[in-house]
């Protein structure tokens, strides 16, 4: 089987400098919030640049959801998102008690549509006034979001930028790390992430040294110095452990985003079936590839032939969030965000990580074609 990804791969690469970080954090007799998360949180900002602070944090989610609450945003409030992201995106808009509102994505980028956007914030600003308070732009499967108009849309209607980040490490837009472009950036280190720990963790970028201070209250039961509690917290802490293995990690980063590049690009090569829609890098962004996301009519029937050829593919995702049944009380229905509906039909991720072999691209693209082949020339999709 060709495994949509494999981290004992990576692991057995790794092996000895993981196993002695390990080591040497269980002998310090520090595990949360020690030397090594701040080594970490030193790393990774430098790491995105532009004069960043980070917070290490217990997930993606819980950097989303304390940005929030560092933006002011509470009960009552409304946060524009994407509909075709990632569920906890959203989940971290509900945790700060505010509601969801969903803006269509752009048929290429699968990133929001800045036009379509400044509709909605124009028309929800009429209507919500000062509850409508931040906008949630996700760069989904590992390329920026179209980052200048959403700044300008943001700054014309007072509202805060929350970037989705955690699915783009070391991506970039004009130039810049996507994490820095905007007043807070979340990033994920969920295992199978393009930087990913052993188990859960997160970070959060800002360039306001006011607002990491409150970050990194909220994250530490609002405490200011031990136990004097300025403001009300969380409990969101990164451990050494995951701290230690991070930055064991992070020092390949850059040389597995280039691999991830050259997989991407020789997929791209060898799917030479016109009915296949393959993913394009968009203007001024440098796209990290967490995902290699193609599109295609008869999706699930290309993905049941390469499963039952020894290929694992998936779904990211297969519902978007307006019509999941957690979000049914917001009351969107059918066609109410039609080209993420619509992308969600057809879109298939292969399998990409650094350690995919070259001869497992060439016989997935080979599968591809051939199946792809079957179906009659009326069925090509079309490109907007
Ligand atoms: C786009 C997006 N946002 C948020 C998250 C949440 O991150 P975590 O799983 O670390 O909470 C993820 C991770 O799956 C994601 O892909």
């Amino acid at each position: 089987m060709i495994p949509f990804g494999d981290l004992s791969r990576e692991y057995s690469e790794l092996a000895y400098e993981i196993e002695q970080t390990i080591k040497c954090v269980c002998r310090s007799g520090w595990f949360v919030l020690g030397k090594k998360v701040e080594e970490f949180e030193n790393a990774f900002a430098q790491y995105i640049g532009n004069s960043t602070f980070a917070i290490a944090v217990g997930s993606g989610t819980e950097a989303l959801h304390l940005s929030l609450v560092a933006a002011g945003v509470q009960q009552g409030d409304y946060v524009i998102t994407a509909p075709n992201t990632a569920v906890p995106t959203v989940s971290a808009i509900s945790s700060a008690g505010a509601e969801p509102l969903f803006v269509d994505v752009d048929e290429n980028s699968f990133n929001i549509n800045p036009s379509l956007l400044r509709e909605t914030v124009k028309k929800q600003k009429r209507d919500l006034g000062k509850k409508l308070k931040a906008i949630i732009p996700v760069h989904l499967y590992g390329q920026s979001a179209d980052m200048d108009p959403i700044i300008e849309i943001a700054r014309e209607f007072n509202l805060k930028i929350i970037e989705d980040a955690c699915q783009a490490h070391g991506a970039e837009y004009k130039g810049c790390k996507v994490g820095s472009l905007a007043d807070y950036a979340a990033f994920s280190f969920y295992p199978s992430k393009n930087l990913g720990a052993y188990g859960d963790g997160g970070i959060i970028l800002t360039k306001d040294p006011a607002e990491a201070e409150k970050l990194k209250m909220l994250r530490n039961y609002g405490q200011e110095k031990r136990y004097y509690h300025k403001i009300i917290g969380f409990n969101s802490r990164l451990d050494d452990i995951q701290a230690a293995i991070l930055l064991v990690k992070m020092k390949y980063l850059d040389k597995w985003n280039e691999r991830r590049k050259q997989i991407a690009n020789l997929y791209s090569e060898l799917i030479t079936n016109s009915k296949i829609i393959k993913p394009s890098e968009q203007p001024h962004c440098r796209h990290v590839f967490h995902l290699y996301v193609v599109r295609f009519l008869q999706r699930s029937e290309l993905q049941n032939y390469l499963e039952s050829n020894g290929v694992r593919a998936m779904i990211h995702y297969p519902i978007p969030i307006h019509k999941q049944q957690a979000y049914n009380y917001l009351g969107f229905t059918e066609n109410d965000f039609p080209v993420a509906e619509k992308l969600a039909k057809e879109i298939l991720s292969l399998p990409i990580f650094p350690q995919l072999m070259n001869t497992e691209v060439e016989t997935i693209a080979e599968l591809i074609n051939k199946f792809a082949g079957v179906f009659a020339a009326d069925e090509v999709l079309q490109i907007a």
